[in-house]
């Protein structure tokens, strides 16, 4: 079988895709780049909003022509294949195999079956099988908990990867060993809610520590960077500050999404919290982690959102200076509670909302990423950038970096860099040697250059 996956939605389905890449492989299947090499092509999905959901129908329909062409297989995987609109899709476009975030493991009963193989329910046991990442990878995602207690009237998360279940510690920490020994350097602890971790459906799990001492043992682990995300702000405490300012790895990243800035919406939203507390939330950080770099999500045009209550978002945004956010036009999404009970507002309103938001936002990036001129930043190396001779990666802030190739650096790693010029989005600079003087640039395809670089292509 030669088999292609295609990812949308969140790192949490990234994380899937990994987990299901690896049961095929172990079920022999060659994993290939392309649709047109393969004959099983499985879309793992997202449902968050209106877009990803048309993106999948568009892919699907151009499935469904190639089947009638010649022998392909199409699986559907993830949080849309969980919803009963998920489900009709499938119908539709004569989808083979359907998993919801609960079934991954049923993949290899999925592939022997002859006929149409539809697997929705949730399962405890995925963890176990969650294979090592890649070899070369620095970077790793670490799932820590799945589905979400919250009812945020707006988001059908809930209803696509269930309420919450928190992993082990030990779990945990067994699968950051071997994350550990691929040579992964920086790990990202995944889940809808983090700052909820060890107390599902209200209740304290005997034996499992806080959110806030979960980052502090896993700051023992050795491992040079530690990121987590998203944090809810209901469930944020001080103490989290605290953990992350004195385990030197944990990075000086809050990923805390606010919404919106009037107290009206946020009720409507049912998000639990207020805009004064939030504001708390965001002072204890700076308290802890002066040099912080806050991020967030918004979302304008939530049904009743007045311009009143728009420009108590632009406001908050003032207040705190984020350094950037995810932004987006509230989507009705079939089965949440708003979805049933508000109305709309007009297309062209939100997305006029929007814009002065993205305005908003591209003012204070260009700020903030100028304050970091002349500094010297963290940055991890991925690998080549798109344009030749430059190497990309992102900064402990994770602000998208790109330096040019040097001598000594050519490729993944954590390397000290010396910002020379920034942009609301991204940071570029030198990569510094111990002496702290920038490395020397690599020349261009000179046979100079392939003899120190021992006669290896450049490009
Ligand atoms: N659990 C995370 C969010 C997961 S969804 C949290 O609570 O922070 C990621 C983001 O998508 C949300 O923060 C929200 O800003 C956005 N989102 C969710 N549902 C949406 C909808 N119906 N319309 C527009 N944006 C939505
Ligand atoms: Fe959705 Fe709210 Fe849960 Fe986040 S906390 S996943 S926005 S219900
Ligand atoms: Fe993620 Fe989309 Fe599901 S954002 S949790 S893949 S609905």
């Amino acid at each position: 079988m030669r088999a292609h996956m295609i990812t949308y939605g969140c790192q949490m389905n990234e994380y899937d895709t990994h987990l299901v890449q690896s049961q095929l492989v172990s079920l022999g299947a060659d994993m290939v780049e392309s649709v047109d090499e393969a004959d099983f092509v499985l879309i793992n999905t997202c449902a968050v909003r209106g877009k990803p959901v048309e993106k999948v129908r568009t892919v699907l329909g151009e499935l469904r022509k190639q089947k009638g062409q010649r022998k392909l297989v199409v699986g559907m995987m993830g949080c849309l294949a969980q919803l009963e609109e998920g489900q009709q899709i499938a119908r539709k476009f004569e989808v083979d195999v359907l998993l919801g975030p609960g079934s991954l493991l049923d993949i290899g009963k999925a592939l022997e079956s002859n006929e149409r193989f539809w697997g929705l329910q949730f399962k405890d046991e995925l963890h176990e099988h969650i294979p090592p990442p890649p070899a070369g990878k620095l970077q790793a995602h670490l799932t820590i908990m799945r589905g979400c207690d919250h009812h945020c009237t707006y988001c059908i998360v809930p209803t696509t990867r269930g309420p919450q279940v928190s992993r082990s510690p030990d779990d945990i920490l067994r699968e950051l060993d071997m994350q550990l020994a691929a040579g992964v350097q920086e790990v990202t602890l995944l889940g809808q809610n983090v700052n909820a971790y060890g107390v599902d459906g209200g209740a304290k799990l005997a034996g499992y520590p806080s959110f806030a001492d979960l980052l502090r043992m896993v700051g023992k682990s050795g491992v040079r960077r530690i990121k987590f995300t998203t944090s809810h702000p209901m469930n944020f405490t001080e103490d989290v500050a605290a953990a992350m300012a004195e385990t030197p790895a944990v990075c000086e990243f809050v990923h805390l999404p606010v919404q919106s800035g009037s107290d009206r919406v946020l009720r409507r939203m049912a998000r639990e919290y207020n805009r004064e507390k939030y504001l708390r939330h965001i002072a204890e950080i700076r308290k802890h982690l002066p040099s912080a770099v806050l991020f967030t999500d918004i979302i304008v045009g939530f049904p009743g959102e007045t311009e009143e209550d728009f420009q108590e978002t632009l406001s908050l945004y003032d207040e705190v200076g984020y350094d950037s956010a995810y932004m987006f036009i509230y989507s009705p999404r079939p089965g949440t509670p708003s979805y049933k009970h508000f109305q709309d507002l007009p297309r062209e309103l939100k997305t006029e909302r929007l814009q002065r938001l993205i305005a908003k936002q591209k003012d204070w990036a260009t700020r903030k990423n100028a304050e970091k001129l002349g500094s010297v930043q963290e940055v991890l190396i991925r690998g080549d950038a798109h344009s030749e001779g430059f190497l990309e990666g992102h900064t402990r802030g994770n602000h998208p970096t790109i330096v040019p190739k040097a001598l000594g650096a050519t490729g993944a790693g954590i390397y000290q860099v010396r910002i020379e010029q920034t942009s609301p989005h991204m940071l570029s600079g030198r990569i510094l040697g111990s002496d702290g003087q920038p490395l020397p640039e690599l020349p261009r395809f000179t046979p100079e250059a392939a003899a120190v670089m021992g006669g290896l292509p450049m490009a």
